[in-house]
C-alpha cells in the first residue's frame, strides 16, 4: 500500500491521503505517489478537477517525522518538491477537503489549492520553528500575502494549532461545514466545477495567479484571453443554452 489512494468520479480525480494509522503522515514514497497522481490528472484530458482529501478522519499529519531523519537531502529533486512544484503549477482547479489534523505541508499545500473546504473539527498547524525547521511550499510568501504579515508571523513563530473558523478568517479556507457533510459537499462542489466551461475556468485560474501587478498590464492580459474566449465553442454553447432555456453542456472539449 503506497499510502496514497486515487479514485475517479466523472471528470474529477480524487487524490487521497490513505495512511490512517499514522494520521496520514506523508513518507517519501507517498510524495512520489502524490506527484505522479497529480501529473497524471493534469495530463488526462478527461479530468477537469482534482480533489484532495484524507481517509480515517485526518487530512494529513504532515511530513513523516521518521522520514525527515531517514531521508536527508541527497542533492537530487526530492519527491516532496516535485509534488509542491506540481501543485503550484497545476492548470486545473484544485479542491481540498480538510477533516481533522492538517499539519505542516497539510496546511501549506492549501495555499496552492483553489477551493478549500474544512470540517468543523479541522485543526491546522505550522510547527516548523518548533521542529527546528522553516516554512516551505512558498508559504513564507503566500501566507503573509493572504493573512497579513503579523498574523503570519504569529502562526509561524508561535506555531499554535488553529481551528477552522480561524483558518476561514485568514482566508486559508473558503467554507466550513459540519464534519459529517464535508466529503459529500466537496464532491458536489468539485462536480459543479467539472461541469463548467473548462478553458474559461483554467484561464481564470491562470489570471488569478498571474504575476502581473499593474492594472494596465493585467487588463491587457485579461483582454487577450477574453478575446480568445469570445471565439470559443464554450461561449457559443453558453449563449445557445441561454436562448434555448437549457443548461449549458460543456462535456465535449478539453
Ligand atoms: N510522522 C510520523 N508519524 C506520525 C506523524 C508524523 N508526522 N504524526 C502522527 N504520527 C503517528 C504517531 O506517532 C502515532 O503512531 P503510533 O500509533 O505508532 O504511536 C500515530 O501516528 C497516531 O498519532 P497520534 O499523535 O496518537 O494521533 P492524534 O490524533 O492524537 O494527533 C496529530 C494527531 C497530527 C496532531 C499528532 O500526531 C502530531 O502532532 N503529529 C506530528 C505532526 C508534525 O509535527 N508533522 C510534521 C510537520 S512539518
Amino acid at each position: 500500500m503506497s499510502g496514497i489512494a486515487t479514485a475517479r468520479s466523472g471528470a474529477v480525480a480524487e487524490i487521497v491521503f490513505d495512511r490512517p494509522d499514522k494520521r496520514n503522515a506523508i513518507t517519501t514514497a507517498m510524495y512520489a505517489a502524490l506527484a505522479n497522481a497529480l501529473a497524471a490528472a493534469e495530463a488526462d484530458p478527461a479530468i477537469r478537477v482534482v480533489l484532495f482529501h484524507g481517509n480515517g478522519g485526518a487530512f494529513t499529519a504532515g511530513n513523516d517525522l521518521h522520514d525527515f531523519l531517514a531521508n536527508p537531502p541527497d542533492g537530487g529533486e526530492r519527491p516532496a518538491l516535485r509534488f509542491l512544484r506540481g501543485l503550484a503549477g497545476a492548470r486545473k482547479p484544485l479542491v481540498a477537503a480538510v477533516e481533522g489534523p492538517a499539519v505542516g505541508i497539510g496546511t501549506t499545500m492549501l495555499l496552492h489549492c483553489d477551493v478549500v473546504l474544512a470540517a468543523e473539527n479541522a485543526r491546522f498547524a505550522l510547527p516548523f520553528v518548533d521542529l527546528g525547521l522553516v516554512p516551505e511550499a512558498a508559504s513564507s510568501l503566500l501566507l503573509p500575502r493572504l493573512a497579513g504579515y503579523q498574523r503570519a508571523a504569529d502562526l509561524f513563530f508561535l506555531a499554535d494549532p488553529f481551528d477552522a473558523a480561524t483558518a476561514q478568517s485568514i482566508g486559508l479556507v473558503g467554507r466550513v461545514l459540519p464534519t459529517a457533510d464535508l466529503l459529500a459537499a466537496a464532491r458536489a462542489l468539485a462536480g459543479r466545477l467539472a461541469a463548467k466551461a473548462p478553458e474559461a475556468l483554467r484561464a481564470t485560474k491562470a489570471l488569478l495567479k498571474s504575476a502581473s501587478t499593474t492594472v494596465a498590464a493585467r487588463m491587457d492580459e485579461e483582454m487577450a484571453v477574453f478575446e480568445r474566449q469570445l471565439q470559443s465553442a464554450e461561449l457559443k454553447e453558453a449563449v445557445a443554452a441561454f436562448f434555448e432555456k437549457r443548461p449549458a453542456d460543456f462535456s465535449r472539449g478539453g
